[in-house]
């Protein structure tokens, strides 16, 4: 499989690491899927590059792929069927000029259901960022449609692998509510895999002792600080600048105050009758990403987050 270039911070890197995350994409390639799979994990923690590098390896093993990331205004297209792929592309080339990308996630349902009408045997959808563009109200049918090509294609298919990617933490329990969908966190990357990004990066650089405490191994983090000059300070406050932190902070009473500050040093202490408001609060800013209490490799996508660490940032 050839391993994509990417870029990180205008810098060209190859993709590194996530051997666990493409050998589950092999796993549903060999043995199919049951439920659309939907991913979440934290913001930039590297969802979107492991997606694209799935593509390539999918058409490697035979599979017909449709990848759209609306966010990105991304998309890759290998599909058989001319006149299906014509349609999906005109769509794609509107949703490029007018941002109409919500048609677009809406069509690739039925144009799935088309395709495997026609006779396509391996097909793979795939939908990074999925529920921005239609709406998280929406969120929940669309992974019912997705569940729909599996449970009831229009004829018959050898694998359909339908995967949805979100960062939001609103729609993992949006999603999580109904019996629809496999949920599956990805964390931010593994230490080994995060220096293989780190030795990418050209110039000085702090020792990868510090970077790996102050990004928890998280790529985008990682972008910003190089960006910056390594001023680990003017991130902090780029942070508070666009996730609106101070008003959030003058938003809440002494008591919700205290509750934050702990959990700043303990994140766990939210999970408590008294915390879980403030949580749910965090959850809606994308500060806060519930994950599964447990750490075995079958809960994760990836490598699991490494065991609790209070001075990992
Ligand atoms: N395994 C990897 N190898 C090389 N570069 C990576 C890898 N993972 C992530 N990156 C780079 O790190 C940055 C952030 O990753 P990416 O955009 O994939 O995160 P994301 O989880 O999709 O973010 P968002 O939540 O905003 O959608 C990107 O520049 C990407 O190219
Ligand atoms: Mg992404």
């Amino acid at each position: 499989m050839k391993r994509l270039r990417l870029s990180l911070a205008n810098q060209q890197v190859e993709f590194v690491d996530r051997d666990l995350a493409l050998k589950r994409i092999e796993d549903w390639a060999n043995r199919g899927v049951a439920f659309p799979q939907v991913i979440y994990g934290p913001e930039g923690c590297g969802k979107t590059a492991w997606l694209r590098q799935s593509t390539e390896l999918l058409k490697g093993l035979g599979f017909e792929v449709i990848y759209v990331n609306p966010v990105e205004s991304a998309f890759m297209v290998k599909l058989g069927i001319t006149d299906l792929r014509d349609r999906l592309m005109s769509l794609i080339q509107e949703a490029l000029e007018q941002f109409t990308w919500g048609k677009v996630i809406w069509s690739i349902i039925s144009i799935a259901r088309s395709a495997i009408e026609a006779g396509a045997r391996k097909l793979a959808i795939i939908v990074d960022d999925a529920f921005q563009a239609i709406g998280l109200d929406n969120a929940a049918i669309y992974v019912k449609g997705l569940l729909g090509i599996l449970e009831h294609p229009p004829a018959s298919y050898d694998r359909v692998i339908t995967i949805a990617a979100t960062s939001e933490g609103v729609s993992r329990r949006e999603i999580g509510r109904h019996e629809w969908a496999d949920l599956m966190p990805i964390w931010n990357m593994p230490r080994e895999g995060f220096k293989q990004l780190y030795e990418q990066l050209p110039g000085n650089k702090p020792d990868f002792e510090d970077i790996w405490k102050l990004t928890g191994g998280n790529p985008r983090i990682l972008e910003r600080l190089y960006e910056s000059n390594w001023s680990s300070d003017a991130v902090v406050r780029e942070l508070i600048d666009r996730k609106g932190l101070r008003t959030f902070i003058e938003s809440l009473n002494v008591h919700e105050r205290e509750l934050l500050a702990k959990a700043i040093d303990d994140p766990d202490t939210l999970m408590s009758r008294d915390g879980i408001p403030l949580m749910n609060r965090l959850i809606e800013l994308n500060l806060a990403l519930e994950i599964p209490e447990w750490r075995d490799l079958t809960f994760w996508i990836d490598q699991p987050p490494p065991e609790r660490d209070p001075s990992l940032g």
